[in-house]
């Protein structure tokens, strides 16, 4: 990926009209994570190289373009948040609803309260949290000064959701750049997160808008934070999404019940009802996380089956397979499944494992690349195993529901 160095504006002339085509290619720079430390937040390089990445990376971000960089979540595409041109590149590089907010990232607590109004005092449940959890894989929303965060980033909303994330990549461009950065997912709006650099230049390369990604290898996570809202009076904490902060984690570190309850969004509560029709309201209006064929969910074993469409036999499902046409099926399932066994090797089916049932954190860890691996190896359909919706399973599930089509009840 290293040779893609080019970004080249591209002048057209054709006999009658003369236009000017952002026909960029998008320029791919290492950045080994591991050979970046710190030193209070100033980043400190032992590989030249890396610094370089950060440095360019850093060029291009001030001068407001944005840069694909990855987190210990998920790939996310950067632009400096408090510059509102910049930000309203995001949106149109990922085809982004204007009405759903950017998570803002910063390195330092100072940068936080750069982005709050001065007289605001996090609870002790938030400050309890970020001792906890930051850097890591938590998003909370604050009160916004909204003289300072554009209202683009905050899609209208008088909060601003802000994470520090933990990769040192990630963590090193936010303070070398000294801003804070605005960085959804660096995937088109709809489609799986990336979880490795190939992903976002599989996506995004294409648009000719994107004219730089930091390559830090593969996300340890794999998808998405944890976003949670403590602002309400009653002192609850409620989990929007649900993602690499686990609620059982979140939970344990409140403690004490008195210092507040965790809700999970769908679960123990819904929002109002205009928020819960919004397109972009961790909402299930338009489908998320789907690749470009089609994802059906197996429930093997759950009793909550939330209106799966038919109840099959593993047989039926075997034969309806092997007599639906040309053209091979992805089954992503645990590895000690009794489904992966069958599957694994048949000549109709390409498997992908989800490890172990009862490691939960590779299920989720590889959910994005699972999908995005079997549409690219060119598969009709893709079925996938539920796994227990607890612990980092809830994300899984969470993801899995909104990218699937339909579900199926498989009898094994
Ligand atoms: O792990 C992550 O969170 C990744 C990495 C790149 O940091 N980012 C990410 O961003 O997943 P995105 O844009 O794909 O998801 C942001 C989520 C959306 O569901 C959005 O609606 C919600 O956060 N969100 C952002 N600001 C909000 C706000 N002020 N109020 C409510 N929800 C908000
Ligand atoms: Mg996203």
């Amino acid at each position: 990926m290293n040779g893609l160095f080019t970004f080249l504006p591209l002048r057209l002339r054709l006999p009658h009209v003369s236009f000017a085509m952002a026909a960029a290619t998008t320029r791919v720079l290492k950045c080994d994570p591991e050979s970046i430390t710190f030193s209070d937040d100033k980043p400190i390089y032992s590989d030249p190289e890396a610094e370089k990445a950060i440095s360019s990376a850093v060029d291009h971000l001030t001068q407001g373009q944005l840069v694909a960089f990855p987190t210990e979540t998920v790939y996310g595409l950067g632009a400096i948040a408090l510059d509102a041109s910049a930000a309203t590149r995001i949106f149109s590089t990922k085809g982004r609803p204007s009405d759903n907010p950017l998570i803002v990232h910063i390195s330092s607590l100072s940068m936080l309260s750069s982005l709050l109004p001065a007289s605001y005092i996090p609870s002790p449940i938030y400050t309890a949290l970020m001792r906890k959890f930051w850097p890591g894989p938590l998003t909370l929303l604050f009160p916004a000064d909204l003289t300072r965060v554009p209202s683009i980033v905050t899609a209208g909303h008088p909060t601003v959701a802000v994470r520090m994330p933990a990769h040192p990549v990630a963590r090193a461009l936010i303070a070398a750049t000294g801003a804070p950065l605005a960085a959804p997912s660096a995937n088109s709006s709809g489609k799986p997160s990336p979880t490795r650099a190939a992903h976002v230049l599989r996506d995004l390369g294409t648009t000719g808008r994107l004219p730089l990604l930091l390559d830090g290898g593969t996300c340890a996570i794999g998808l998405e934070s944890t976003v949670v809202d403590g602002l309400g009076d009653d002192g609850a904490l409620r989990v929007l999404r649900p993602g690499g902060a686990t609620v059982e984690a979140l939970a344990a570190t409140l403690g004490d019940p008195a210092l507040g309850r965790v809700l999970v969004h769908r679960r123990d509560f819904v929002l109002d009802k205009r928020e819960e029709d919004a397109p972009t309201t961790a909402g299930m209006k338009y489908r998320h996380y789907a690749p470009g064929v089609p994802v059906t969910l197996l429930y093997t074993s759950s009793t909550n089956t939330d209106g799966a469409a038919r109840r099959v036999a593993a047989d039926t499902l075997f034969k309806e397979v092997e007599d639906g046409g040309a053209g091979r099926v992805g089954l992503m399932a645990p590895e000690d499944s009794p489904l992966f066994a069958r599957a694994h090797g048949a000549q109709r089916w390409l498997t992908f494992s989800l490890g172990r049932r009862a490691d939960l954190a590779t299920a989720a860890q590889r959910l994005f690349e699972g999908l995005l691996s079997l549409e690219e190896q060119g598969v009709r359909c893709i079925y996938v195993e539920e796994v227990a919706e607890e612990r980092e399973g809830l994300a899984f599930m969470n993801r899995v529901k909104k990218a699937a089509g339909t579900s199926l009840c498989i009898d094994l």
